[in-house]
């Protein structure tokens, strides 16, 4: 018999009841939901609510009921609705009278908020440590490849020659902001609901301030209506994991790209790359792949659960159980793909020399061309509009920059010079970068030198 059901004739129907169960999912909770009710007894034990026998009797059976679980000896079954009525049914069912004093000024609506609340301080700190693993992996990548020269893209289009390690050093910035905003919101979870009850607060005396010091948490959310009416903090931290993946599909995207033929600039250990079962040459970019989709999976909980919550009356409503689905299908996915994207990378050999020949003279060093006619006082616009009769002039005969002659040069401005020909080698264009967090040498080296220690 459920929790609730004294005031109705009928059992709830099957169906009904099958329907709207949610322990297949909430089980995840169950650690959660034991420390905050040890949380809520020890504080009705403070206020004298319940004897210390009583509190030290329901704490003791919770212990036990922790570890039934863990060990698979409860059975969590579908009948009893949810994880909170499990765990307090087999308190009652142990410790009879005592275990039903449990739910003194609690209302399953506060439990859950509360549980949900001590999952995110607890995950935010995984994934927090699961991007700086990455990070470190990124960095070590960078630190072996600080003369490793590649195109730069925008648009698709070779822009001009980076440093393989400026393009990685990128990426971790963005992890950084990733981190960043998962302990910014850490400040708005780590606050405590319970103790709002059903929605209207109690007129038992409790001291929501204790619990929610006994579970270290920073204090109260005050309002109670508000306390188990929102799931914004849930959002919020869907939406970092949303963009973490944003940031994950991207560099997935590059990987696919650079294990192409085309590329040729990074292959993957057999250990991390599939074949086909009618192409007997290929060898596929699969966990990169994944990763890219996965992505999908993490947005469409992100509109999901804003779906669920919009144009919710206040305060609680049963729709709000669905926002469980929704958390763990998008942390569960973000820290997977956290974990597989480091160990592919661990396992990814990318070629120094890929594009040592082919960017000398390339196009993509027209811009070092225009920043010299700049340096010999030609206004920037006028040097762009010269520089582009160069390349002009390069793809029509089919010439790269330094294969174009002194004389040619000339004919489109007197101010080519012989030196200019140094300028047509990819390294001069990475040392000639000058301004703070370009791709010079000089600025990537110090770049990895306070990732360092950032990482350490
Ligand atoms: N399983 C419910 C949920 O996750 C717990 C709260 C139930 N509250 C209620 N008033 N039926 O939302």
């Amino acid at each position: 018999m459920a929790l609730w059901n004294s005031r109705f004739k009928k059992q709830l129907a099957e169906s009904a009841l099958k329907f709207s169960s949610s322990i297949d999912i909430d089980q995840k909770l169950f650690n959660e939901d034991i420390d905050g009710s040890i949380a809520h007894v020890r504080m009705l034990s403070k206020q004298k609510i319940i004897s210390p026998a009583e509190e030290k009797k329901i704490i003791d059976s919770l212990e036990e009921i922790r570890n039934e679980i863990l060990n698979n000896k409860l059975k969590l079954d579908w009948k009893k609705e949810d994880i909170h009525s499990v765990i307090e049914e087999r308190l009652v069912e142990k410790i009879g009278e005592t275990g039903k004093k449990l739910h003194t000024a609690r209302s399953r609506n506060d439990q859950i908020a509360l549980d949900e609340r001590l999952y995110i301080k607890k995950e935010i700190g995984v994934l927090e440590k699961l991007i700086s693993s990455f990070q470190k992996v990124l960095l070590k990548i960078a630190d072996k490849h600080k003369d490793t020269i590649i195109p730069g893209y925008t648009h698709l289009q070779r822009a001009q020659p980076i440093l393989f390690a400026h393009h990685l050093l990128a990426y971790i910035e963005m992890l950084q902001r990733d981190k960043e905003r998962l302990s910014d919101l850490l400040k708005r979870v780590n606050l405590s609901p319970l103790g709002a009850a059903a929605f209207a607060g109690t007129s038992i005396l409790i001291d929501r301030y204790y619990s929610a010091k006994l579970l270290k948490m920073n204090g109260i959310i005050e309002n109670s209506i508000d306390a188990v009416s929102d799931r914004d903090v849930l959002i919020e931290l869907i939406s970092a994991c949303s963009i973490i993946m944003m940031h994950l599909s991207r560099l997935s995207e590059e990987l696919i790209l650079w294990s192409s033929q085309e590329f040729s600039f990074a292959s993957f250990d057999d250990e991390y790359a599939t074949g086909s079962s009618l192409m007997p040459q290929k060898k596929n970019p699969d966990f990169a792949e994944l990763i890219r989709a996965k992505t999908g999976r993490v947005y469409g909980s992100l509109i999901g659960l804003l779906t669920v919550m919009k144009a919710l009356p206040l305060a609680y409503n049963r729709d709000m159980q669905e926002d469980k689905y929704h958390l763990f299908n998008a942390v569960d996915t973000t820290k997977d793909c956290l974990n597989i994207i480091t160990e592919l990378l661990m396992h990814t050999n990318f070629n120094k020399n890929r594009f040592v020949d082919e960017l000398k003279g390339d196009l993509s060093l027209a811009t070092d061309l225009v920043d010299y006619l700049v340096r010999k006082n030609v206004p920037f616009r006028k040097a762009h509009n010269l520089v582009g009769k160069v390349v002009s002039k390069c793809v029509e005969e089919n010439l790269k920059l330094h294969q174009l002659s002194i004389s040619d040069y000339k004919k489109i401005s007197t101010k080519f010079d012989d030196d200019i020909y140094e300028l047509f080698n990819p390294g001069v264009s990475i040392k000639n970068k000058k301004s703070e967090g370009s791709t010079s040498y000089k600025e990537v080296e110090k770049q990895i030198q306070k990732w360092k220690k950032i990482l350490k």
